[in-house]
């Protein structure tokens, strides 16, 4: 049997499919890549793309050849590591899920299947679909933490909280800086990710106090690094896995505005946060 591409696939009957795979391969970042074609066979539905993906450098390695370097970790959605860009959609094609909880159960026996690494000025490619994410952390330094003394938890009602803040900053804590919404921007933005770090700690007593300087240093960082600024395409929002919300582009708008009114030319501010 064969698909439209011609490519001649399983269509065994047990549910195994055989798949072509076109994946972007490049020594490092200073060397050109190109895209290669691979077929695997026998992949079953209920195994993940990342699975799939060690299938084929398990063969790879077999007949002597380099295998496909790509990032991931927990393997669970939760840390953010894994990073392709499959049939040009950062994640997949699967809404709310990261790479690596992505199931083969959603492409079906004969497809072919372009896969990418996360493309972005700020990211670098390391290998093969491997990108260098650091300039996320070097935003995160920033401003992206609080201060506050360690030590034993403090008595839950001691410091009261807005129930509706508590639930806003839980959503936007939920981000696990994979930088999707960068590589589904046409601007390469990281207004999402900065807007759900800002709204995570600011929107908390414990995080008001540095949340003037925090906004202003992670937005200045943001543009230093080379990430572009937001005209509000939404693509960001369309791939997040977490289902960040523009909301939190906006609040970070309203915020860096009156932090860039308040700023001295000292670097201090003319007044507290409020
Ligand atoms: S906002 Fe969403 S897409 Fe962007 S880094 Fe956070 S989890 Fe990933
Ligand atoms: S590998 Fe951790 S979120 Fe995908």
């Amino acid at each position: 049997m064969s698909n439209m591409n011609g490519h001649e696939h399983n269509g065994n009957g047990n549910g195994e499919m055989t798949l072509f795979l076109k994946i972007w391969r490049q020594k490092c970042c200073s060397e050109k890549g190109k895209m290669c074609e691979y077929t695997v066979k026998g992949i079953s539905p209920d195994i993940s793309f990342l699975e799939m993906l060690d299938i084929l450098n398990q063969d790879l390695i077999k007949r002597g050849e380099e295998p496909v370097v790509f990032d991931h970790d927990c393997r669970e959605g939760i840390c953010g590591a894994c990073s392709l860009v499959i049939n040009g959609i950062p994640h997949g094609p699967e809404v709310l899920t990261t790479t690596c909880q992505l199931h083969m159960r959603k492409f079906k026996d004969g497809d072919t299947i372009v896969i990418e690494p996360f493309r972005a000025k700020a990211f670098p490619v390391i290998r093969d679909l491997m990108v260098d994410r650091v300039a996320l952390d070097e935003i995160i330094t920033s401003g992206g933490y609080i201060s506050a003394n360690t030590g034993a938890a403090p008595e839950a009602n001691s410091i009261p909280v807005r129930q509706e803040n508590a639930e806003l900053s839980m959503d936007a804590a939920a981000c696990v800086g994979c930088g999707a919404c960068v590589a589904a921007c046409n601007n390469a933005s990281a207004m999402l990710f900065v807007g759900a770090k800002v709204s995570h700690l600011g929107l908390l007593p414990q995080g008001e106090i540095e949340g003037r300087e925090r906004v202003y240093n992670m937005v200045k960082k943001m543009d230093e690094l080379g990430f572009g600024n937001c005209t509000n395409e939404a693509e960001c929002e369309a791939v997040c896995p977490k289902g960040i919300k523009l909301s939190n582009i906006a609040r970070l708008n309203r915020q860096f505005a009156l932090s860039s009114f308040l700023k001295k030319d000292d670097g201090g501010l003319k007044q507290e946060w409020n």
